[in-house]
C-alpha cells in the first residue's frame, strides 16, 4: 500500500453529508492508504448511506460524544474492525440556536453548556475513549474556527472554540509522555450543515471571498482535509499543541 497514510488506521467522527469536512478527510485518507472507521451521531442510516460514497466501504459506529455509555464502549466497537488506531479525527461541533447569530447576551447557561459539552469537552472525551487503542506516534486532530477573535454571529460557539483550542494544548501536555500528538486545523468558512445552521454565516462567506490573500472557496473542503492528513501523518512527528490555519491566509490580516 502506498500514500501519505499507508497502513494507518483512523477513526473519523463527524460525517453527516458529503459536504462534511470529515467526509473529505475520510475520502482523502483512504486514497492515501489509510483504513477508516467512521462514527455517526443520531441519523446512522444517513451516515451509512454517505459512507457508501467513499472509495472503500467504511464501517460506522454510533457515537454521541456526550453519551458516557457510547464513550465507554467505543474502543471495543472499534476493535471489531481494526486492532489499533494511529489517528483520531474530531470533526464535531454543535450549539443551540440561542448561542449563535447575535444572541450572546441572552443565551441561557443550559444552552451554552450544551455547546461546550459537544464542541469542547468532547475533544478530551473522544481522545480518552480511543486511548486504549493508541500507541506512540498516534495523533488526534480536530477542527476549529479561529477563536483568537470575536466574530459577528459566532458568539458562544466562538467561546466553545477558544476552549477547544486550549483543550488541544492540554491534551498535548497530558498525552505527550505517551508519544501521542494533538493538533487542530483552523479552517475558513465552508458550506456544511453545521455552517448553514449559523444565522448570518453569509457575513463570513463575503469577508473571506473578498479578503483572503490566497482567495477562498466556500465549497472546497479538500485544503482543510489535506492539512488534517498531514498532521495525522509521520511528517509532523515533533509537532503538538499546534493550530494550522487553512483559511487562505485570512488570519494574518489586520482589520
Ligand atoms: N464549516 C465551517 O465553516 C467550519 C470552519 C471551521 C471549523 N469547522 C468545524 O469543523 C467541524 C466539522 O463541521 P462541518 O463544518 O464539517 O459540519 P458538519 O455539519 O458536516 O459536521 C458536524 C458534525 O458534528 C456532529 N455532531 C453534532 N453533535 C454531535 C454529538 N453530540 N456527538 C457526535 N457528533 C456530533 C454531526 O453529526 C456532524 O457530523 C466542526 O468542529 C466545525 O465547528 C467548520
Amino acid at each position: 500500500m502506498s500514500g501519505l497514510l499507508a497502513g494507518k488506521r483512523l477513526l473519523v467522527t463527524g460525517v453527516i453529508t458529503d459536504a462534511s469536512i470529515a467526509f473529505s478527510v475520510a475520502k482523502l485518507a483512504q486514497e492515501n492508504g489509510a483504513q477508516v472507521v467512521l462514527t455517526g451521531f443520531g441519523r446512522l442510516s444517513l451516515v451509512e448511506r454517505i459512507a457508501k460514497r467513499l472509495p472503500e466501504p467504511a464501517p460506522v459506529i454510533e457515537l454521541d460524544v456526550t453519551n458516557t455509555e457510547h464513550l465507554a464502549g467505543l474502543a471495543d466497537k472499534v476493535r471489531e474492525h481494526v486492532d489499533g488506531l494511529d489517528g483520531v479525527v474530531h470533526s464535531i461541533g454543535f450549539a443551540p440556536q440561542s448561542c449563535l447569530g447575535g444572541g450572546f447576551l441572552d443565551a441561557p447557561w443550559e444552552d451554552v453548556a450544551t455547546a461546550v459539552h459537544v464542541s469542547t469537552y468532547s475533544y478530551k472525551s473522544l481522545a480518552v475513549a480511543a486511548l486504549p487503542l493508541m500507541s506512540p506516534g498516534s495523533a488526534v486532530v480536530g477542527l476549529t474556527f479561529d477563536a483568537t477573535k470575536a466574530w459577528p454571529v459566532y458568539d458562544w460557539m466562538g467561546v466553545a472554540k477558544a476552549g477547544l483550542e486550549s483543550a488541544s494544548r492540554y491534551l498535548a501536555l497530558h498525552l505527550g509522555k505517551q508519544g501521542i500528538r494533538s493538533n487542530l486545523v483552523s479552517a475558513g468558512p465552508l458550506r456544511t450543515m453545521a455552517a448553514k445552521s449559523i444565522p448570518g454565516f453569509d457575513q463570513f462567506e463575503q469577508a473571506w471571498t473578498e479578503r483572503a490573500p490566497l482567495g477562498w472557496s466556500l465549497t472546497d473542503q479538500e485544503p482543510a482535509a489535506r492539512a488534517c492528513l498531514a498532521l495525522l501523518s509521520d511528517w509532523f512527528p515533533a509537532t503538538t499543541g499546534e493550530i494550522v490555519h487553512v483559511d487562505g491566509g485570512y488570519h494574518a490580516l489586520g482589520a
